[in-house]
């Protein structure tokens, strides 16, 4: 029987990835003030995305996960709010229209604030000072006092995020997300290219399929799904005295809800069976994720689906791998066939980012498109071998038109990447990058279900 849980019990585990705050009552008065600040998500909306997952694990839905790497205090405009929510809707919109398939759409966004880091400091010539952990933790900047964690900064990502939250609930409800707009989504460097024709001709076709069905009757005033759309908040649960101060009882069931976000992932760097990080997830109910790196043990990852989901309720947890294009086929087998042999259910996503990050030639940190698309269609074909759901994708991608990833249509260069690099932390696709692997995605998901409806006539 796992231990009586409290939103306060992980403070007893061990924990790695938290910064130490120089002054920690002055961490305290911050956590008393968000205790006392209104939730930013429902525990309802948690339960809605929960039984949607659960549709994704079936194999009836698709999930799409993206945002940024990091969100920025310096980069809030709603500009940019507005660019990441449109490339997230025109990838929906290619998905369920060339794959057929209800698609799930789950932002990195309005919480994304706190980075792990493969060093606690940074050294510059003799300088060594603490490392950059996000806005939410400290500044970016190469200075002592940026560097210093300031629980200040709690406040502001709260905020933030409630701005960004309140933005986002009035795209998706308030007529911009309306599929009579698809046309409008066509962002303005991307509409001038290959890809922006290509997404052209699918919305022509949509618009044809709007008309046939306003012919019968069905409208965006009749028809809310026309109209409307959900979307769905997540982010790395990391900075847990944040995560702990937004977890409060719902009161209509009386469970635990951390209200920052939708859904909250542990990441690979602080998904230890026995840490603060797999602790404080366990007692909250909204659904989860983990990342899977190729250094997972497939024990481990079945203590930790024991610890996150005893009950075995499907949408519940979502595994997110993130193996590296050249390690998937050697890692990604094993878990998926203990996960299979163990009965569990879990969504399985496939995150093609963060095992492809390396060092261009000229010092930026980069990704090569064709590399993340090798892993998304490695992730494919090892589902489809093993009889399993290739159930979603999770991508680091930005509205702007960044030079950060290189490849894609427009053949992004090293030479391109200093064009303008604006990430802080990990290179995202840029919105054309993001389109172009939609539509790869959309025809990995199409063959799949062709093969599916295949074999169930075959079988009948
Ligand atoms: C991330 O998603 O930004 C991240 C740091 O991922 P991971 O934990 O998989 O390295
Ligand atoms: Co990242």
């Amino acid at each position: 029987m796992a231990k009586k849980w409290t939103p306060e019990s992980w403070h007893r585990k061990r924990i790695c990835q938290v910064p130490e705050y120089p002054d920690p009552a002055a961490l305290g008065v911050v956590e008393e003030r968000l205790r006392n600040y209104p939730p930013l998500v429902f525990a309802g909306e948690a339960r809605r995305l929960k039984d949607a997952l659960a549709k994704v694990a079936e194999g009836r839905a698709f999930l799409l996960q993206g945002g940024d790497c990091a969100e920025s205090f310096a980069e809030f405009h709603p500009n940019n709010i507005r660019d990441t929510f449109r490339v997230l809707l025109q990838m929906a919109v290619v998905l369920t229209y060339g794959a057929a398939c209800p698609v799930l759409k789950v932002g990195r966004l309005a919480g994304q604030f706190a980075k792990p880091r493969s060093s606690d400091v940074e050294t510059i010539g003799a300088v060594t000072l603490p490392a950059y952990r996000g806005d939410m933790i400290n500044g970016m900047e190469f200075t002592p006092e940026a560097r210093n964690p300031d629980p200040q900064r709690l406040v502001q990502a709260y905020n933030q995020s409630a701005a960004t939250l309140n933005l986002l609930r009035a795209f998706a409800q308030g007529g911009y997300a309306d599929l009579h707009k698809v046309h409008q989504w066509n962002l303005g460097f991307v509409a001038d290219s290959p890809l922006g024709a290509r997404y052209r001709d699918l919305a022509d076709r949509l618009d044809e399929t709007l008309e046939f069905m306003a012919a019968c009757g069905l409208t965006s005033e009749t028809t809310p799904q026309i109209r409307e759309t959900d979307f769905f908040t997540s982010h790395e649960a990391l900075l847990l005295p944040y995560e702990e101060a937004m977890t409060r009882v719902d009161s209509t069931t009386g469970d635990w809800y951390d209200t920052s976000a939708h859904l909250l992932w542990v990441g690979d760097r602080t998904r230890q069976p026995d840490g603060a990080h797999v602790d404080f997830l366990r007692g909250i109910g909204n659904p989860l994720g983990i990342k899977a790196g190729p250094t997972t043990d497939a024990d481990e990852l079945i203590r930790n689906i024991d610890t996150l989901n005893p009950a075995n309720e499907p949408g519940r947890l979502t595994i997110i791998a993130r193996m590296g294009w050249d390690q998937v086929e050697r890692e990604l087998p094993r878990l998926i066939r203990r996960i299979v042999a163990e009965g569990r259910t879990v969504v399985w996503a496939c995150d093609p980012m963060h095992g492809n990050t390396v060092k261009s030639s000229n010092g930026f940190k980069t990704r090569h498109f064709d590399r993340i698309l090798a892993e998304v269609r490695s992730f494919f074909a090892i589902h489809k071998a093993e009889g399993t759901h290739a159930g979603g994708v999770h991508f680091e991608l930005t509205g702007q038109n960044v030079t950060e990833c290189v490849g894609g249509a427009k053949a992004i260069t090293e030479a391109n990447l200093s064009d303008r690099y604006h990430t802080h932390c990990d290179p995202r696709l840029n919105a054309e990058q993001a389109l172009e692997l939609a539509f790869l995605v959309a025809e990995m998901l199409k063959m799949g279900r062709v093969s599916e409806r295949a074999a169930t006539v075959g079988a009948s």
